[in-house]
């Protein structure tokens, strides 16, 4: 496996029908082809995920949006205009261009484009559009640098290292309504921000669907892993490794990974998974605790991932 920087190589490699794992903003994508049946059904091979899960297709224009979808109308654009490139998935009826391995069968597409220039270079480079879940194994830690990618994903045919992704957790996805728009996964991008361009639709009802942000368990580390409160307090302190907001909890704690220094959310979104990294790598640690925020803004997306990381470990 190689571990270079080269744009070049990489493009050749998705033009081959090969997978190229890739910096984006938010966490690294495992890409491939979009347009490639074959090249696509290697991403759920590498990964182990199940065929129900659609993945996200990365573009790096808008010509690429308007092949890919049956129609477009003037929200997407006036979404593109605001927040691409940028952490936004929009959910739009698909064209009979996209393969239906790439959406499950679904007829709808999700389709960003990544504020990362390497990203970007690699889409154009390679002369087509990219699918690409997060380059992780299904439902463990999603991966914010190209060593998190290395220790998952090991055979993948090319990783690109772009350092730390800027963002640190998962685009907000969306899906538009005839009376504006839901949201299927929260992130940095917030429902308020959403707002100043269309309306939030709290009248149709979400649809049972495979969105990660849908699953119950998700993003977990290999450890135990729980969210901060009164019977996690009792818990045996000097064997814990504590994920630290506030700089309140951290008294007794073996190891502490504080995500903030002026706790600012954003911080906490960009250093969340690299400290569950590295607790899980830590053999000093056998359980690892994560505060909690406020659920409003980006403390959503926050609560979101903690919880999920969390689901299996309370049932245990
Ligand atoms: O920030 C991100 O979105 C990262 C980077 C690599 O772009 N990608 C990412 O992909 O998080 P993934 O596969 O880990 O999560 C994307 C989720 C899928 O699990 C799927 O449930 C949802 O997006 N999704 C994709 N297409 C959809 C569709 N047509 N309808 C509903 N949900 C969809
Ligand atoms: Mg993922």
């Amino acid at each position: 496996m190689n571990f270079l920087n080269n744009v070049e190589i990489a493009a050749k490699y998705i033009k081959e029908g090969k997978l190229v794992a890739f910096p984006t903003e938010t966490v690294y994508g495992l890409g491939a082809n979009a347009l490639n049946p074959l090249a696509v059904a290697k991403i759920f091979e590498l990964k182990e995920r199940p065929s129900f899960d659609p993945l996200i297709i990365h573009i790096a224009n808008i010509d690429q949006l308007e092949q890919l979808v049956e129609k477009t109308d003037e929200r997407v654009y006036r979404l593109a205009e605001k927040f691409w490139p940028g952490p936004l998935t929009m959910v739009l009826p698909k064209s009979n261009l996209v393969p239906d391995i790439v959406t499950s069968g679904l007829p709808t597409v999700g389709i960003r484009m990544p504020n990362n220039e390497i990203a970007l270079e690699l889409i154009r480079k390679s002369d087509c559009p990219i699918a690409a879940p997060s380059a992780n194994k299904f439902g463990r830690i999603s991966p914010t640098t190209a060593d998190h990618v290395k220790k998952q994903l090991p055979s993948v045919d090319y990783i690109l290292d772009g350092g730390k992704t800027s963002v640190g957790i998962e685009s907000t996805i969306i899906k538009l309504t005839d009376y504006g728009f839901q949201i299927l996964r929260n992130g940095i991008i917030t429902q308020e921000e959403l707002e100043t361009i269309l309306p939030f639709d709290s009248i149709s009802v979400i649809e049972k669907l495979s969105a990660p942000g849908m699953l119950k368990s998700h993003y977990s580390p290999k450890k135990m892993f729980l969210i901060a409160n009164n019977s996690t307090s009792k818990i045996d302190k000097s064997k814990a490794g504590l994920i630290s907001f506030s700089g309140e909890l951290e008294a007794g704690y073996s190891k502490i990974i504080r995500v903030s220094e002026t706790k600012d959310l954003k911080d906490y979104a960009v250093n969340m998974f690299e400290a569950m990294h590295s607790f899980e790598d830590d053999n000093d640690i056998e359980i690892i605790i994560a505060e909690t925020v406020k659920e409003v803004g980006i403390g959503k997306a926050i609560m979101d991932r903690l919880r999920k990381a969390e689901f299996s470990w309370r049932q245990a």
